[in-house]
């Protein structure tokens, strides 16, 4: 059976996604034959690209419930998160220098929000309980006058955990202040809507849904109260002025047909094949193995996402030793510091814990086959490198670690 399987397996779906063959299908014609650049007016070339182009936006916006003109497409998550916090925060700077925002948001938006600090906003970092959700009652009081900005994420890119959108969103709105949403990890998973969820900023990647890297949108939502965001590139005045530079269009492309393929993997059950698998995971390491800790909701959270520690295994020293599956481990050894994963440590997750966590990310391509190779190759590297943990060992004998006095010397 082994034989078949192509490794090392790719469970590291919430890092990105492979290009699906449709989807690189779609775009190939757009770097050879239809070349033309989406602005120019005065011949086929760029009439063909322009198609395109609006063709694609129709198909991100139809994803989430939006209009076309709402799109504004961007290099990435990155740069539309970048837009999405400065750009508003900044056009809104003479009503008010308040945002609220996570701490287990994406570094993306947490620098952006440190850059606006040191231009003088305040930023308040609402804090998570152990599931790793906000509390509603926290945000509301976190709102005040001068706060004109919420980012919120959709699902966390670490733990896969599903914030109350609709609810935050209906907070905003009743408050006066706009919900900017880095929607990244749930668009190929999650039905989005931003006009039921009351988002008017959601920030997205092609690249976390089949789509090619590089390539991104900013949804920003028209009608009254309208939302403006001040550009941060300034040149040709592209995307309606929010977004100058010549448009990617085979890029595009790419991004607007993997939009409509989630869109169809939604709607025809093939976001439950591989919550399955998921499912199939998780069950086959706990029937195996013990001592093993979900991160964050089990209830709240992307159906691709399994987030788990495994007590008295190293993290490193695990990836080490299932080298044959690709996934990411929570504690950022290749920096110097050791420093565990900060949305783990959010979460009370205990350091020694924290540095045992490891994230797989089941997508699309993946199939039964290698969920349970990847189960017997984890549980049998793990119950090697516990049998060598002498704290194991002692947990096994019924010793409570935590009331051992360790004497230093
Ligand atoms: C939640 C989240 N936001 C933003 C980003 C950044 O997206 P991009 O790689 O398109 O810049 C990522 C991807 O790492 C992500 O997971």
């Amino acid at each position: 059976m082994t034989t078949e399987l192509k490794l090392p397996l790719y469970f590291d779906n919430n890092a990105t996604t492979p290009c699906d063959p449709r989807v690189v299908d779609a775009m190939v014609p757009y770097l050879f034959e239809h070349y033309g650049n989406p602005a120019s007016r005065a011949h086929a070339y760029g009439w063909v690209a322009r198609d395109a182009v609006a063709t694609a936006r129709q198909q991100v916006a139809s994803l989430i419930g939006a209009q076309p003109k709402e799109i504004v497409f961007t290099s990435g998550a990155t740069e539309s998160n970048n837009l999405a916090l400065k750009g508003a925060a900044r056009y809104l700077a003479r009503k008010g220098k308040h945002i609220v925002t996570v701490s287990t948001e994406h570094k993306a938006i947490l620098d952006s929000c440190h850059a606006l600090e040191r231009e003088g906003f305040e930023v308040t970092y609402l804090e998570v309980d152990s599931e790793g959700l906000i509390s509603l009652d926290a945000l509301r009081a976190a709102i005040r006058d001068d706060t004109t900005l919420v980012s919120v994420m959709f699902a966390n890119n670490e733990i896969g955990v599903v914030q109350p959108i609709a609810e935050i969103g209906a907070i905003c709105r009743e408050n006066g202040v706009l919900f900017h949403c880095d929607g990244v990890q749930a668009l190929a998973w999650m039905p989005i809507d931003v006009r039921a969820m009351k988002i008017d900023l959601l920030s997205m990647s092609a690249h976390k849904m089949y789509g090619p890297k590089g390539i991104g949108a900013l949804f920003v939502r028209r009608g009254r109260p309208r939302v403006r965001v001040q550009p941060i590139i300034d040149g040709g005045g592209h995307e309606r002025g929010m977004r100058s530079g010549t448009l990617p269009t085979h890029q595009i492309v790419g991004m607007g047909k993997a939009a409509e393929l989630a869109a169809e993997s939604i709607a025809s059950g093939g976001v439950d094949k591989v919550r399955a698998l998921r499912d199939r995971l998780w069950d086959g390491l706990r029937a195996n193995l013990d001592e093993l800790y979900i991160n964050g909701s089990w209830e709240h959270r992307l159906p691709n996402n399994l987030n788990v520690s495994f007590a008295y295994v190293e993290g490193e020293a695990m990836m080490m030793g299932i080298k044959e599956i690709a996934c990411s481990s929570g504690s950022a050894c290749t920096s110097a510091s050791l420093e565990p994963s900060y949305v783990l440590r959010a979460l009370g997750v205990d350091v020694e814990l924290a540095h045992t966590s490891i994230r797989f990310g089941l997508g699309r391509f993946n199939t039964e086959a290698e969920v349970d190779y990847a189960v017997e190759l984890i549980t049998r590297k793990v119950r090697f490198l516990r049998e060598m943990s002498p704290l194991y060992e002692m947990v096994q004998e019924g010793i409570d670690l935590k009331s051992i006095q360790w004497t230093a010397h």
